[in-house]
């Protein structure tokens, strides 16, 4: 089963940015330890990032297409401001989970509003790079049971 993991804008950073915020594993750390936890699971996992709002709604609205069976998104500050992914969650029939490595309720009070997460299955927010591992777990409950 092949599961789509989407990385919005600045994680290609992460190790070197806002480490005490985001944490000092690099991104490519963190798509090792998806690859890892995913084998568990006999899941195909794919990982993509990009800075760019149109790219990531190509990609969300093709997943289907390239047969991912679902998504786990972290939308990064488009989370806070893309109507346009928000809309293309909305229109594509595949199950997408809403990730975050920082708990964005406990944060400034422009990241505490989503506006992509009520149109996604549910949120994991806060973990560090477990937040994908947690959301690889639900997936294994959502597709496999
Ligand atoms: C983030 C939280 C967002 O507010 C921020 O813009 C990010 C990362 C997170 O994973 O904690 O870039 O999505």
């Amino acid at each position: 089963m092949k599961i789509l993991i989407i990385h919005g804008p600045n994680l290609n950073l992460l190790g070197q940015r806002e480490p005490e915020i985001y944490g000092s594993l690099s991104l490519n750390d963190i798509n090792a330890e998806i690859s890892r936890e995913a084998r568990q699971f006999d899941f195909k996992p794919e990982s993509r990032q990009s800075n760019h709002e149109g790219e990531i709604i190509d990609w969300l609205q093709n997943a289907a297409n390239e047969n991912f069976s679902g998504v786990i998104i972290n939308p990064a500050a488009f989370t806070h401001t893309s109507i346009a992914i928000r809309d293309a969650i909305a229109a594509i029939k595949l199950p997408v989970i809403e990730v975050h490595l920082s708990n964005i309720s406990d944060r400034e009070e422009f990241r505490q509003k989503s506006l992509t997460a009520a149109v996604c299955r549910g949120t994991i927010s806060g973990f560090g790079a477990t937040s994908y591992l947690i959301a690889l777990t639900a997936f294994k409950h959502l597709l496999v049971h």
